[in-house]
C-alpha cells in the first residue's frame, strides 16, 4: 500500500481540472466546470468538475463520478495502482516501490524546519537596509508599522531566482525537500528555482506556532496579486486559518472572518485581535469545524463587492451547517475592512460589528436592495424571492417567524406569503426528484440495480441510507454524532453496499482521516460513482445541518426495522415454500 501522504501529494500535483481538460474541453460556470461526458454520449454537457471542497467530478447524465484517480482509472482503463503510476509519471515524481521506503517521503517536521529558516531569511531581507527598501516603502504606503510587520513575521522575497535556494542549501536542505515544501520548484530544464520572488511575504502560522506555509503579495498591480503555498506535508489550506494563532485567545465572544490577509493585519493593528481569514481560498467545512472549536459565533466581514457578497452567502451556509452562528456586517463606503478602518476609524468599525445582521436579515436586505417594492410587479418578485429563501429554512417555527417579519416589511398578509413558501417547498421536492437521474433510472427499471443489488429490495430505506451516507461524506463529524443517544453503526444500514461504505469511512477516519478518494482503493468504479452521487445530491441542497441529519437517521432506523420484519416474513414464506416443494418431491409418482 502507498502511504496516504504520498497520494495526497500526488493529488495536489495533478490538478483535477488540468488532468480532465487534457481529455475533455471544459467550460467554467461559476466555481465549477462543465463539459461533454467522456463516459457516455451526450449532446449537452452534464459532466461537471467541482473545484471547491474535495475536488471531484460527477456526470448528471450517466452517474459516473469520483476524484482525479478514479477519473484516470476510467479514462485510461487502469487499476488503482496503475492509475497512481500514470499520474505520478505525469507529475514527474516516482512512487515508492513499497510503503517502507520513507527516504523520499519528506516529512512534516523537515518542512517546518525549512519554513522557519525561510521565514527568517525573508524577514532579514525586509529589514535589510538596501534589499528591503522597496518593500518597506510599500508597507509605509499601506500604513503598516514595522512593529506590526514584526508581530506578523512579515518578510520580503527578493526578485532573484536563487537566493532562497542558496540560503536553504547552505542550511542543509536538499532540492527534494525544497520542492516538496513549496519553497522552490524545478523548471522544465531541470533547474531548481525560488517560487516567491519580489513579494511581500506573509508567513502562515498554525495555533501551535509552526510556520506552515507562505502567502506572497506583489508590491504593485501585477498579477497574480498573491501566490500561496500549495498543500505540503505540513500544510493543508482547507484546514488552516490566517492569524488564528493570535485570534484564538480573543475568541471568547466571537471571531471576525475576513477575506484578505491585509484586512486581518489592519484589524489586529486597530485592536480587533479576533480577526482571521482563510488562506487564499473560499471557506470549507473543515474551516468551519475548526472555528467551532474556538467559538460558536462569527461575524463575516467580507469585501462589499459582488464577489464578496456571493462568498458571504456561501460562508453563511457552511458555518450554519457546522453549527456556528454567523452574522454579517454591512460596510458602506469602503470595499473591505482594511479600507473601512483607514477611512472611518476603529470606533466606527466596532459599531458595525454591533449592528451586524443575521443570515436571514442579510438575505432580506439583498432582496430589498434588488427590488423596488413600491412598484407592484417588483413587489411580487421580491415576495417570490423571499418565499424561496424561507422555504430553505428547515425548522417550521423559524419559517413562521421569518414569514411574519417579511410579510410585515412587504405590507402583505402573512397567510399569502406562507402559501408561497409552502408552494416553493413542494416545487423543490418535485425538482429534486427530477434532478436525480440515477434514482429515476432505478425507479424506471424498478428492479435491477447492478451497483447496489439490494436497492430494489427496500428502495425507500435504501434512499434514506443514501441520504445519510451523503451527509456523512460531506460532514465527517456525523460519524460520531449521537442521534437519540446512539451514534450510527453499520447495523443501521439496509444494503450491503451501504454497510460497507459506512464501515470504510469509519475505518479510514480512525486511521488518520477519510477522504472520498480513498474509496477508489477498495470499491469498484461504479461503486465510487454511486458514492459520489450520494454526496453530490446532498451538496446541491442548502441545508445539511444537524437537524436534517438527525431526521434522516431516524427515518432510516424506522425503515430498517420495517425492512428487517419484511425479510423475516420472507424467511417464513421461504420456509413454507421449501416444505411444500419437499412434500411434492416425496409424493408418490403418478403412474403414467
Ligand atoms: N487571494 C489569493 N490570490 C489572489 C488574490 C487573492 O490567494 N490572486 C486571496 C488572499 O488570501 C487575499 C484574499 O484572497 O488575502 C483576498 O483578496 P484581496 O481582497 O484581493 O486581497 P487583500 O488581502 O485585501 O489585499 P490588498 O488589500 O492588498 O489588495
Ligand atoms: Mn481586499
Amino acid at each position: 500500500m502507498i502511504p496516504h501522504s504520498i497520494i495526497e501529494d500526488l493529488k495536489h500535483r495533478c490538478d483535477i481540472v488540468d488532468v480532465i481538460s487534457s481529455y475533455v474541453p471544459l467550460k467554467r460556470a461559476g466555481s465549477n466546470l462543465h463539459g461533454l461526458c467522456p463516459f457516455h454520449s451526450e449532446k449537452s454537457p452534464s459532466f461537471t468538475v467541482f473545484t471547491t471542497g474535495e475536488p471531484h467530478f460527477y456526470c448528471f447524465g450517466c452517474g459516473a463520478g469520483g476524484d482525479v484517480i478514479s477519473f484516470t482509472m476510467r479514462m485510461e482503463n487502469l487499476d488503482y495502482r496503475a492509475a497512481l503510476e500514470f499520474l505520478a509519471k505525469r507529475a514527474g515524481i516516482t512512487l515508492p516501490d513499497d510503503s517502507r521506503d520513507t527516504t523520499r517521503d519528506v516529512g512534516r517536521k523537515r518542512v517546518l524546519e525549512m519554513n522557519l529558516c525561510a521565514a527568517r531569511f525573508f524577514r532579514d531581507c525586509l529589514f535589510d537596509e538596501k534589499l528591503g527598501a522597496e518593500a518597506r516603502a510599500y508597507l509605509e504606503k499601506r500604513a503598516l508599522s514595522s512593529a506590526v510587520a514584526k508581530r506578523f513575521g512579515l518578510g520580503y522575497a527578493p526578485p532573484s531566482f536563487g537566493v532562497l535556494h542558496d540560503h536553504l542549501r547552505k542550511n542543509g536542505f536538499t532540492d527534494e525537500e525544497m520542492i516538496t515544501g513549496y519553497c522552490c520548484a524545478r523548471s522544465q530544464k531541470g533547474n531548481v528555482y525560488d517560487i516567491f520572488r519580489g513579494r511581500l511575504m506573509f508567513p502562515l502560522i498554525d495555533v501551535t506556532g509552526n510556520i506552515i506555509a507562505f502567502g506572497g503579495r506583489v508590491l504593485d498591480d501585477s498579477k497574480p496579486k498573491y501566490l500561496n503555498s500549495s498543500d505540503t506535508p505540513a500544510f493543508k489550506k482547507s484546514r488552516n486559518l490566517f492569524a488564528l494563532n493570535f485570534a484564538k485567545s480573543h475568541a471568547d465572544t466571537r471571531l471576525i472572518l475576513c477575506e484578505g490577509y491585509m484586512d486581518v493585519i489592519t484589524l489586529h493593528a486597530a485592536g480587533f485581535e479576533n480577526a482571521i481569514a482563510t488562506l487564499g481560498t473560499a471557506i470549507t467545512p473543515d474551516h468551519a469545524r475548526i472555528i467551532k472549536k474556538y467559538t460558536s459565533s462569527v461575524v463575516l466581514a467580507y469585501d462589499s463587492d459582488g464577489a464578496g457578497q456571493t462568498a458571504t452567502n456561501k460562508a453563511l451556509r457552511i458555518l450554519a451547517d457546522a453549527g456556528v452562528d454567523a452574522k454579517v456586517i454591512k460596510m458602506d463606503g469602503a470595499k473591505d475592512p482594511d479600507e473601512y478602518i483607514k477611512k472611518f476609524g476603529a470606533q466606527k468599525f466596532a459599531a458595525l460589528l454591533d449592528e451586524s445582521r443575521t443570515r436571514f436579515d442579510f438575505k432580506l436586505d439583498n432582496i430589498f436592495a434588488e427590488y423596488n417594492i413600491n412598484v407592484p410587479e417588483e413587489k411580487i418578485k421580491a415576495a417570490a424571492a423571499i418565499a424561496g429563501e424561507i422555504s430553505y429554512v428547515y425548522s417550521g417555527v423559524e419559517r413562521e417567524i421569518y414569514t411574519a417579519k417579511a410579510a410585515s416589511l412587504l405590507g402583505i398578509d402573512p397567510k399569502n406569503l406562507k402559501n408561497d413558501v409552502d408552494a416553493a417547498i413542494r416545487r423543490r421536492a418535485r425538482k429534486e426528484k427530477k434532478d436525480r437521474p440515477g434514482e429515476l433510472y432505478r425507479a424506471g427499471m424498478g428492479i435491477s440495480d447492478r451497483v447496489n443489488p439490494d436497492f430494489a429490495r427496500h428502495p425507500k430505506e435504501a434512499r434514506f441510507e443514501e441520504m445519510v451516507l451523503g451527509l456523512v461524506f460531506l460532514r465527517k463529524e456525523y460519524l460520531t454524532r449521537a442521534v437519540d443517544g446512539v451514534p450510527l453503526t453499520s447495523d443501521d444500514f439496509v444494503t450491503a453496499l451501504g454497510r460497507r461504505l459506512f464501515e470504510t469511512v469509519q475505518a479510514c477516519e480512525a486511521d488518520g482521516g477519510f477522504d472520498m478518494g480513498m474509496l477508489s482503493e477498495s470499491f469498484t468504479l461504479d461503486e465510487v460513482s454511486r458514492a459520489t452521487y450520494m454526496r453530490q445530491s446532498r451538496e446541491n441542497l442548502s441545508d445539511n445541518g444537524p437537524e436534517v441529519f438527525d431526521g434522516t437517521v431516524r427515518a432510516l432506523r424506522e425503515g430498517n426495522e420495517r425492512a428487517k420484519q419484511m425479510d423475516d416474513a420472507d424467511g417464513v414464506f421461504d420456509l413454507i415454500r421449501k416444505k411444500r416443494d419437499a412434500l411434492k418431491n416425496n409424493a408418490p409418482q403418478n403412474p403414467t
